[in-house]
């Protein structure tokens, strides 16, 4: 049987990652966080010049050097880039300033796309990002789009990299996240928009325990037609 795919896609800092990882929690599925593999090929650019500027160019030309690999911790899973943990470097306010740029390419879509095609080999997953819905598993048996307002998410994300040491302004986050919402939206492959058939929803007011409950009861519902 083809594995079980759920996909939950939407806007930066809507909670999509806390959610999937509970989700994967409680159904037993592997999570996969699909902007990790974004930004560690980000990364991967940003080291390739001494002075930190993305050769689009040359990343591209570069992607058979790139192994990105999971790891469960034990608190959160761990992203390996080339075998160095890049967990905590990812979420750099320099990486977030570059890898909208660096996932409109073409190439490096296609390159992330087929790994995450191998990771759903063997395993059913909760797989959160922009384009999973869409084009990634567009025959994922439950689909999410997760959206908010600006200012809650800049909220959000500026009280999560002040509590791993990231001092951005809540301003420049706000900047940061209308940004890459732009880009993100207008790119030519792959663009971030929901599928027709995703079950959108808006967190802005409601609480992280009452948004999980309504991911959970619709994956049940939907696990319950696709036993029938
Ligand atoms: O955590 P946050 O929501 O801010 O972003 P992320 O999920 O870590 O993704 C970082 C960036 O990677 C996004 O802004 C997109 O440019 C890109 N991305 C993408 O294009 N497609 C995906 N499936 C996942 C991420």
């Amino acid at each position: 049987m083809d594995k079980l795919i759920i996909a939950i896609d939407g806007y930066s800092a809507t909670g999509k990652s806390t959610h999937a990882k509970a989700l994967a929690k409680k159904l037993n599925f592997t999570y996969v966080d699909t902007g990790a593999m974004y930004r560690a090929v980000t990364l991967f650019g940003l080291n390739q010049n001494p002075k930190n500027i993305i050769d689009l160019r040359l990343l591209n030309n570069s992607l058979n050097q790139i192994k990105i690999h999971f790891e469960e911790g034990d608190e959160e899973q761990q992203t390996f880039l080339n075998n160095e943990n890049v967990t905590k470097v990812i979420r750099d306010p320099r990486v977030n300033k570059n890898v909208s740029m660096v996932a409109a390419q073409k190439p490096i879509r296609s390159f992330l796309n087929d790994q995450q095609h191998l990771l759903a080999l063997d395993k059913n997953l909760v797989m959160d990002g922009r384009d999973i819905g869409t084009v990634v598993f567009p025959n994922s048996f439950c689909k999410f789009f997760l959206i908010a307002n600006p200012e809650v998410r800049a909220k959000r994300r500026y009280l999560e990299q002040l509590e791993v040491g990231f001092e951005e302004s809540l301003e420049e986050v706000l900047q940061n996240i209308n940004s890459r919402d732009n880009q993100d939206e207008s790119r030519v492959t792959s663009p971030l928009q929901k599928a027709n058939d995703a079950i959108e929803i808006d967190v802005s007011n409601l609480n992280i325990n009452r948004v999980f409950n309504m991911l959970y009861n619709q994956v049940l519902k939907k696990l319950e037609s696709i036993k029938k």
